[in-house]
């Protein structure tokens, strides 16, 4: 009897809820008093400059947070706002002035952009000193390579990797990692981190024969695919770390009302019951993307005063 309870109380342990907000408050707070001191001791402020090209609604709630969030770090922080049908031609011209600008430190062009915009080409415009996204190929060099010193690393990755060392330590050897989705947003850089912290990656994506099964080999798993509740809590290892990168707005009824509620890919209860530490969403990975914007812009500011080396 004294067995059954046990293992009972075991299958129906709660994983520790991994708060991003909290840790993004922490974080923000660093941030804003190292924005203090770069201002006190040196006379200069970060200048995050956002540009927000077209009316989806999931990117102008993003650049309002970005731009919030920035403001109470103690930035400059200037929007453009383009038109959905602005040519190339316009956003290349406002990406050369934005690099040539002394008061711009970091350059963020919200993704998507419409159709007839070309994104590897707008993307690559973005001086890589000001590329706080890390999209830019320098960037992707550096972190595939290893050479991370002064490059820019994508925002949500970065601040994945820190829940998993508040976990995990950040020595991720022995440990087998998957992630699902193969994204240049997320995907492709996370495994690159994970990396090069020593863990074994593998990626998987929607050409993964019984994804359900390499799952269940992860003592890590990290989630960006963009499919609400996908991720099932009989594809968790016991005691496995879960991240959910996904933001998934979902129509849902309450008291005969139509809503929109944000979901993640792991259907997060079903996890929580196996898992040993999960991100919720919202207050997951969301508020840790936007903060690590904000280190990465007051790094471009340090180092474009050679205040930081590589
Ligand atoms: N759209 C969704 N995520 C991102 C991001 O991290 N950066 C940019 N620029 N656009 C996005």
């Amino acid at each position: 009897m004294r067995r059954l309870i046990a293992t009972f109380g075991t299958a129906m342990s709660k994983a520790s809820r991994i708060d991003g907000k909290a840790m993004a408050a922490e974080l923000s707070a660093q941030v804003t008093s190292e924005t203090a001191a770069l201002l006190e001791d040196h006379g200069l402020v970060p200048g995050l400059a956002v540009v927000i090209t077209g009316e989806d609604p999931a990117s102008q709630v993003y650049v309002r947070n970005k731009k919030r969030t920035a403001e109470a770090c103690g930035f400059h922080s200037v929007q453009h706002t383009l038109a959905t049908d602005v040519s190339q031609e316009d956003v290349l011209a406002l990406i050369d002035r934005l690099n040539n600008d002394m008061d711009i430190h970091g350059i963020l062009v919200q993704l998507p952009l419409p159709a007839h915009l070309d994104e590897q080409v707008v993307t690559q415009a973005i001086s890589p000193a000001k590329d706080v996204d890390g999209f830019h190929y320098v960037n992707i060099g550096k972190l595939t390579s290893g050479n991370t010193g002064d490059a820019f690393i994508p925002c949500t990755p970065a601040g994945c990797m820190l829940m998993i060392e508040k976990h995990l330590g950040k020595d991720l050897s022995g440990k087998h990692a998957v992630v699902i989705g193969r994204s240049n947003i997320v995907g492709k850089p996370m495994a690159s981190l994970l990396l090069q912290q020593n863990a074994t990656v593998t990626v998987t994506h929607s050409r993964t024969s019984d994804l359900p099964a390499v799952v269940r080999e992860a003592d890590i798993v990290v989630a960006a695919v963009g499919r609400p509740n996908m991720v099932r809590g009989d594809w968790i290892k016991p005691g496995a770390v879960v991240i959910d990168v996904g933001i998934n707005r979902i129509e849902v009824t309450e008291n005969g009302e139509q809503k929109f509620k944000l979901t993640g890919d792991i259907a997060y209860d079903e996890v929580c019951a196996v898992a040993a530490a999960a991100t919720p969403v919202p207050g997951g990975v969301g508020p840790m993307t936007i903060v690590m914007l904000m280190a990465n812009t007051l790094r471009a500011a340090r180092l474009s005063a050679g205040l930081e080396s590589a």
